[in-house]
């Protein structure tokens, strides 16, 4: 009998974060690493305590997603740097939302950052480091089979209400969502029909986000343009978020581990509420074969 207590198996290390065995068939813990990495890995850092962080702001921004018929991949957080989240076959696309110009669009097109643009714009992007992730079209997409034609429109529907819910809940807290990326993955239901899930995390690595009076910047671009406080940055969004009430963080940036304790007990009952209400629509696992 397999021991569930022995040392779980690690399935994939990223730059970011570790992907373990689950508890269950069909499940995965997403460990949140304090590594960064910037221009394909050509930049590197340890920032300690934005594991945290990000585990902390992807879970509630994911729960809040769900509250809304958004399906994704989590389940409930662990601890303070891990989350049980279902396990995904990960369509290899990088999925990008701008709402304001900054980045590789900028540089592309020659825009000044900080520019508005006309409307939601939606960028695809084959996931594939060694070709340093290039940019793609729908149609390069269906032609290689990286997504079909339906679950295209899926991925552009859900980008598009993604994008809604965020910028109204982030501009509610004096922040523009400038940016940001999202990974999708599909999961199977008992009669073969596939079911897609926003994975992966949204968090200030994943995220631009601004101060919406100053245009701070309070994402990772404070680590790409070394604008130092990045932590700092991370820190602001997730206590705005209401993440980090007093007490969590003592002196020293030390997080007080009782206090956060606490907080996942309470998004777990959240968690808890609409697991009940989901699992016939999303069944855990691919049906065995045979
Ligand atoms: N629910 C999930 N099930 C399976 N894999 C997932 C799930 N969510 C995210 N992943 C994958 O787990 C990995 C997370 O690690 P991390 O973000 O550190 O990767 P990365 O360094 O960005 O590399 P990659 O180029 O593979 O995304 C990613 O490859 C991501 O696609
Ligand atoms: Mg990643």
């Amino acid at each position: 009998m397999k021991n569930l207590t022995s040392k779980r198996k690690k399935l994939y290390e990223g730059k970011a974060k570790i992907v373990y065995e689950g508890p269950e068939p069909g499940t995965v813990i997403q460990y949140f690493k304090d590594d960064a990495t910037a221009f394909n890995a050509q930049k590197k850092a340890v920032l300690s305590g934005k594991g945290v962080l990000n585990n902390r702001i992807s879970s509630h921004l994911m729960a809040r997603l769900e509250t809304i018929g958004i399906p994704t991949h989590f389940l409930r957080s662990m601890n303070m740097r891990e989350q049980l989240v279902r396990e995904v076959d990960i369509v290899p696309l990088e999925v990008v939302v701008r709402n304001i110009a900054a980045g590789s669009l900028c540089k592309r097109l020659g825009l000044t950052e900080g520019t508005i643009l006309p409307k939601p714009l939606v960028e695809f992007y084959y996931k594939n480091d060694e070709l340093g992730d290039p940019m793609v079209s729908e149609d390069h997409i269906i032609t290689f089979g990286w997504a079909d034609p339906y679950e295209m429109e899926e991925i552009i529907g859900m980008a598009w209400r993604i994008n809604d819910y965020l910028n109204g809940l982030f501009s509610a807290i004096g922040l523009k969502l400038v940016d940001f990326k999202m990974e999708f993955g599909r999961i199977w239901g008992e009669y073969g029909d596939v079911y897609i899930l926003l994975s992966d995390e949204i968090s200030p690595d994943t995220c631009r986000l601004w101060d919406a009076k100053t245009d701070k910047k309070l994402d990772k671009d404070r680590f790409r343009q070394d604008l130092g406080d990045v932590v700092e940055g991370y820190q602001e969004v997730a206590k705005r978020l209401g993440l980090i009430p007093e007490g969590l963080i003592g002196e020293g940036g030390n997080i007080n581990e009782d206090v956060a304790a606490q907080l996942e007990e309470i998004e777990n009952d959240l968690a808890k509420e609409r697991q009940l209400k989901s699992v016939k629509k999303t069944p855990l696992s691919k049906p065995r074969k045979g």
